[in-house]
């Protein structure tokens, strides 16, 4: 990414008022412990039951007269719209307005996303396709887009020849694996992240199958 792509950006963060999630990541990036769950749906099953949206919602691939109304929701995917890496979708509600975004991406693609992705990326076969960078507007919050948008978009792989959707989640990012979970998603594998002094240490550990949620876990023990 050229440096001037990358001050850009971070104006428009600055911009949109990210300043304190900017300096929590720096400040992460030189001391933190964190995890994110891989996580996998098999597109040949049928998702049940289907996610709905409280609103309704239709997906169609990103174009050019959109991204300044994406960069400007969320700056920083501007050097991911630049690099044209295909394919970012958006969900627009009735009246045509953007509601959500996230890249589907090809096992042939995943080289021109490494540089943009956070942390290291497991590389993929072609029978897999990596849903990345999910984004519901904030207006649009808390409406299940999340859920009904990324099942479709994931469906999206199967004309693609892949049999697998996965995708990279925070463990402690609640609202987005509600979302993955809702839109057929289930844990696969785990990613553990050590930041020491701007320096990444990682691992990956394949997960038994049927390994649930964390929240998941909660609300079993809430209920016993
Ligand atoms: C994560 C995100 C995409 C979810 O979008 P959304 O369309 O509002 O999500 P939904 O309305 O489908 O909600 C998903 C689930 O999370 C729950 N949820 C929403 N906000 C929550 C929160 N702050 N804490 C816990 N659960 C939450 C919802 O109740 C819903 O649960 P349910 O399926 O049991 O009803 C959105 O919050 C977002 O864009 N966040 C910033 C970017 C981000 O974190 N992206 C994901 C990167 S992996």
């Amino acid at each position: 990414m050229s440096l001037g792509l990358r001050a850009k950006t971070a104006l428009l963060m600055l911009r949109r008022g990210e300043h304190s999630e900017m300096l929590t990541e720096l400040a992460n990036r030189i001391y933190s412990d964190d995890a994110s769950l891989i996580l996998r749906r098999d597109l040949t099953r049928p998702l049940v039951p289907r996610p709905t949206a409280k609103i309704p919602i239709r997906i169609r691939p990103a174009e050019p007269g959109d991204f300044a109304q994406l960069s400007a929701e969320r700056p920083r995917r501007l050097p991911a719209l630049r690099a044209n890496i295909p394919t970012c979708y958006v969900a627009t509600t009735g009246d045509g307005s953007i509601c959500y975004m996230q890249w589907l991406i090809p096992a042939d693609e995943q080289a021109r996303l490494r540089p943009l992705f956070k942390g290291e990326l497991a590389a993929y076969e072609s029978d897999t396709v990596l849903l990345e960078f999910a984004y519901t507007f904030e207006r649009f919050r808390g409406r299940g887009i999340m859920g009904c948008a990324m099942a479709e978009i994931a469906e999206q792989g199967r004309s693609l020849g892949a049999r697998w959707a996965i995708t990279y989640v925070k463990q402690d990012n609640v609202a987005s694996l509600k979302g993955c979970a809702s839109a057929g998603f289930r844990p696969f594998m785990q990613r553990t992240e050590r930041w020491r002094g701007l320096r990444l240490r990682q691992s990956f550990r394949l997960l038994a199958e049927g390994t649930p949620y964390p929240f998941e876990l909660k609300s079993a023990s809430q209920s016993s």
